[in-house]
């Protein structure tokens, strides 16, 4: 039933209370956007980019690169109003009326919890009842600033924002929480109708309730059912509210997955993250942006994982992981950092203080302590020593380092770029490796010991 829709995103407000530069639909919750929450709604509800359109600011405050390339962006110079901001999308309502786009949502960018099953339940009420617009409300305990949704017989009749309620109505505390669905045509040709707000000068987009209850159809109202889910931050204090809301509801959903998380201490998990049954994730661990990360695992005390991969049944433990994968059954950390584009395979072992970066490591290698892999292929079953290096940069370029299939590199040696160590072969202990090792060769290269006999004696206090 549902045809075409789109949407617009109000977004031009700045972040003044939130005393920052950029605007306030920038502000994070769970380290993701308000303004790609909202986006996010909208694919959801199955809107396609290049039928949103989101009304920003003139300033450069951040919120045009945070967009995906196809969405439609309408500048509003002077806020004059939620009513005027959606009049500046003219030109996008009347090109969607030609592609026959009949509903419009209209959301705002600081509200990011809006529920996708809300949007969807109310459009089809839309749908059904052929009305103008629907409005998603919520009651709350007090309405707060929300405006006030006025019924009769039921039906809503009217928005008044706070300012203008009498002491009666600003009793009600069914609120509105600034989502609609119009009819396009409706909304396109309203817009022109509404006047300035005698109390504050500004054009209310909530005033064409008023218009909508004058055409026999009218208007809907939709309760949400989760009263959270209208809530906007327009300051800090209401952002960290948001960010409590939020990270709770992502709880709910990991639990229902079967993810364990025994104490939730300092521990976040991003919305976008996909965790599998049965993985414990320990107090203090930050779980970032898109990771896919799968059962069994043990994961943390005090890790973060931003943008990665990890497999099945690994222990990570004071890690820190970004934009790279781990395959299964490793073992990495405490205090092991794996840089961007690190790929390590299968039951791998990565103890402490070891950073890998930009590199691939093949099935049960161990680097097991005080190690830097940068920039370097290490194949499967090699064991590196304590305290080896490879040496990848010489201050102007970068260069690879290669390590093959069950080769041995003792402690404390340097392998200098662009090296290749093959299959099977070994270095001693303390080498700096300056050219190829040959496959199954012993690679020695540091200083003969000397040993002199009774030598100490002169240094040793009398
Ligand atoms: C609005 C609603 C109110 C509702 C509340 C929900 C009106 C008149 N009131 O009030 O009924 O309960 O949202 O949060 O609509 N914006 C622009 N350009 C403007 C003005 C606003 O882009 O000229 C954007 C803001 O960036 C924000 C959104 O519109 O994302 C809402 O504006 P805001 O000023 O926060 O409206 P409220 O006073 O909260
Ligand atoms: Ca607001």
């Amino acid at each position: 039933m549902v045809k075409e829709i789109g949407a617009i995103i109000l977004a031009a407000g700045d972040g003044e209370r939130m005393k920052s530069k950029k605007s306030k639909v920038c502000c994070e919750v769970l380290f993701k956007p308000m303004i790609n929450w909202v986006i996010d709604i909208c694919h959801n509800v199955g809107i396609k980019d290049e039928n949103i359109c989101v009304i920003v600011s003139d300033k450069e405050n951040g919120v045009i690169p945070l967009l995906p390339s196809n969405v439609k962006t309408v500048v509003q110079k002077e806020r004059k109003g939620t009513g005027h901001a959606v009049k500046m999308a003219g030109d996008f309502l009347k090109s969607a009326i030609s592609q026959e786009i009949s509903q419009i949502a209209v959301l705002c960018g600081d509200a990011p919890l809006i529920n996708f099953n809300d949007m969807l339940t109310s459009l089809k009420l839309q749908q059904q009842e052929k009305t103008k617009m629907t409005i998603l409300s919520a009651s709350l305990h007090e309405g707060g600033d929300y405006g006030r949704i006025i019924r009769k017989n039921g039906g809503v009749f009217e928005i008044k924002e706070k300012k203008s309620c009498n002491s009666e109505e600003l009793k009600i505390n069914e609120v509105n929480s600034g989502a609609y669905w119009f009819e396009t045509e409706f909304l396109l040709n309203s817009l022109e109708n509404i006047i300035p707000n005698s109390v504050t000068g500004e054009y209310y987009l909530t005033d064409l309730v008023a218009m909508a209850v004058q055409d026999k159809n009218g208007c809907s109202g939709y309760i949400c059912g989760d009263k959270n889910a209208i809530l906007g931050a327009n300051n800090r204090k209401q952002l960290n509210e948001l960010n409590q809301i939020a990270r709770k509801m992502v709880f709910e959903k990991l639990f229902e997955k079967g993810v364990s998380i025994p104490l939730k201490d300092g521990i976040i998990v991003s919305p976008d993250s996909v965790i599998g049954e049965n993985t414990e994730i320990l107090p203090n661990t930050i779980i970032k942006g898109n990771c896919k990360i799968g059962a069994d695992n043990v994961i943390g005390p005090n890790s973060y994982i931003e943008n990665s991969e990890i497999g099945d049944n690994n222990i990570i433990e004071q890690t820190k992981i970004t934009d790279s994968t781990v395959a299964n059954g490793c073992k990495i950390g405490p205090f092991t950092q794996l840089r961007p584009n690190s790929h390590i395979g299968d039951n791998v072992k990565i103890g402490n203080f070891v950073e890998v970066k930009n590199s691939t490591v093949g099935g049960k290698t161990s680097l097991a302590h005080l190690t830097y892999i940068g920039d370097s292929d290490f194949g499967e079953h090699i064991n590196v020593g304590c305290g080896v290096v490879t040496v990848n940069y010489d201050g102007k370029a970068k260069y690879r380092t290669t390590v093959e299939d069950n080769a041995f590199i003792g402690c404390n040696s340097n392998l200098i770029a662009p090296v290749t160590v093959k299959k099977g072969a070994y270095v001693a202990a303390a080498s700096t490796v300056t050219d190829d090792v040959d496959e199954d060769a012993l690679a020695i290269g540091r200083v003969r010991l000397t040993v002199k006999a009774n030598g100490a004696l002169k240094y040793r206090k009398k």
